[in-house]
């Protein structure tokens, strides 16, 4: 690893039409089933970032033969339910939260051991909301001390179906759950407090494994086989919310951003910069591969403070580095309440981002479970990300509306996400460099 450093000026605007990277929850999500299915799955728009080339390359090594990515193509030779075979060492899942939770469920119904590692961030991660439930299914798993990784999962322990009540709103421990229910003996159901992303059900429905979905209750029987199938992924929310937020705070900024992801589990950004005051126009919806996708058109605008209701929260839970620039730059206060996850995310999310927040002049207060923000005028100053992408790329759009430069520490781990964010937001209007020591 080294120490990028992102130096971004002040001023600019965003304009053009342009194409973020492929979705990083559904990427993970088709290596996973496509490695379980029968048969061929040939995935475009795959995200070639390092948290889902980290998933692709552990199931290669549990034996999967798999393809690509080659420009964004992946072909996957699936094995079926039971084809996995034992690695030859650990899996080191990187910096990705998703793979490990999702991971742990599935592996729980192997019949070999395996040992799940990741880097400093995510070996400081919860991983006790997924181990005491899957515990519960009948799984064995170790955690270190403190309910972290490394999870060393021991193979061969029956598991058997749960009606589990998730206690926070999180899609990877559904997911979790829902993967290790495929191979219990009897239902695992899941009920949700608040509805979250559900590519997991849509991609195991579209593989013909049925499922009884309603009402914030999910549930399935093991025992059933997934088929393959062709997955058009799209493009990733989460990253078109940086362009959003630079395009909106940003005047004079015209920006179309093409086939993004538009499930209405993931939509939560798009109303609350419409709420503040954005000008964002949805066109061109449609369907691909079981999943919405649309273009948009975001244009600069006033914004204003508001309240953000906590409903919101789970539907834009990776977005709120991007609101809380968008708020910074906002007239008047905005209030997040209800979003304690943030706290457990890549870094602390709420505390990293009051902090550059504070040091670029703005009067922002965190709270246990959010955060208020009084709207102003960013100054200039260096700012650390904590190695979280997203806090990264959310200050770089800051200095759109700053009133010096913006440098920004520990930026490496932006190719988790978002490959070539760089090139796409200098080509936009951003004046961003990027330095490796
Ligand atoms: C994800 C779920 C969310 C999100 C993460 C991706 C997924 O995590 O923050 O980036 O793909 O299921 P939680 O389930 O912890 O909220």
């Amino acid at each position: 690893m080294t120490d990028t450093r992102f130096t971004v000026s002040p001023g600019g605007q965003l304009t053009g039409t342009l194409r973020v990277p492929g979705d990083k929850s559904i990427s993970h999500r088709s290596i996973m089933l496509g490695s379980l299915a029968d048969g061929v799955t040939e995935v475009s728009g795959f995200l070639e970032g390092a948290d889902s080339l980290a998933t692709l390359q552990a199931f290669r090594a549990m034996g999967v033969s798999i393809s690509g990515p080659d420009n964004s193509h992946v072909i996957i030779k699936g094995v079926g339910l039971h084809g996995l075979q034992a690695p030859a060492q650990a899996l080191d899942l990187g910096n990705a939260g998703t793979s490990m939770r999702l991971m742990s469920g599935l592996l729980a119904g192997q019949s070999f051991d395996v040992t799940l590692t990741g880097d400093a961030s995510l070996s400081t991660r919860p991983m006790q909301r997924v181990v005491e439930p899957l515990s519960r299914m009948g799984a064995d798993i170790d955690t270190a001390a403190a309910g972290t990784a490394p999870l060393v999962i021991h193979g061969g322990a029956p598991l058997h179906g749960i009606d589990y009540v998730m206690p926070m709103a999180s899609a990877q421990v559904k997911s979790c759950l829902l993967l290790a229910g495929l191979y219990a003996d009897g239902t695992t159901c899941v009920t949700e407090p608040a509805p979250t992303r559900d590519h997991t059900e849509r991609m195991l429905g579209g593989m013909g494994y049925p499922l009884d979905s309603s009402s914030g209750r999910v549930c399935l029987a093991g025992g059933h086989r997934l088929s393959a199938m062709r997955i058009d992924v799209p493009t990733d929310i989460s990253s078109a919310a940086f362009f959003l937020v630079g395009a909106s705070i940003a005047p004079g900024s015209d920006l179309v951003l093409e086939h993004v992801g538009m499930n209405p589990t993931r939509t939560g950004v798009i109303d609350i910069l419409q709420q503040m005051g954005a000008a964002i126009d949805i066109s061109n919806r449609r369907e691909v591969g079981g999943e919405p996708v649309a273009d948009l058109h975001v244009r600069a605008a006033e914004l204003h403070g508001i309240e953000i209701d906590p409903v919101l929260v789970p539907l834009a839970i990776d977005e709120f580095p991007a609101v809380f620039v968008a708020a910074a730059c906002a007239r008047g206060p905005t209030v997040l309440t209800g979003a304690g996850e943030l706290r457990v995310k890549e870094s602390d999310r709420i505390q990293v981002m009051a902090d550059g927040l504070q040091t670029l002049g703005i009067d922002a207060t965190p709270t246990p479970d959010g955060m208020l923000i009084e709207g102003g005028n960013p100054t200039a100053g260096c700012v650390d990300s904590h190695g979280d992408h997203r806090i990264a790329m959310a200050f770089a759009m800051a200095a759109l509306r700053a009133q010096g430069t913006i440098e920004i520490s520990d930026c490496d781990n932006v190719s988790t996400s978002f490959p070539g964010f760089v090139g796409l937001a200098a080509h936009a209007g951003l004046s961003i460099e990027s330095v490796s020591p």
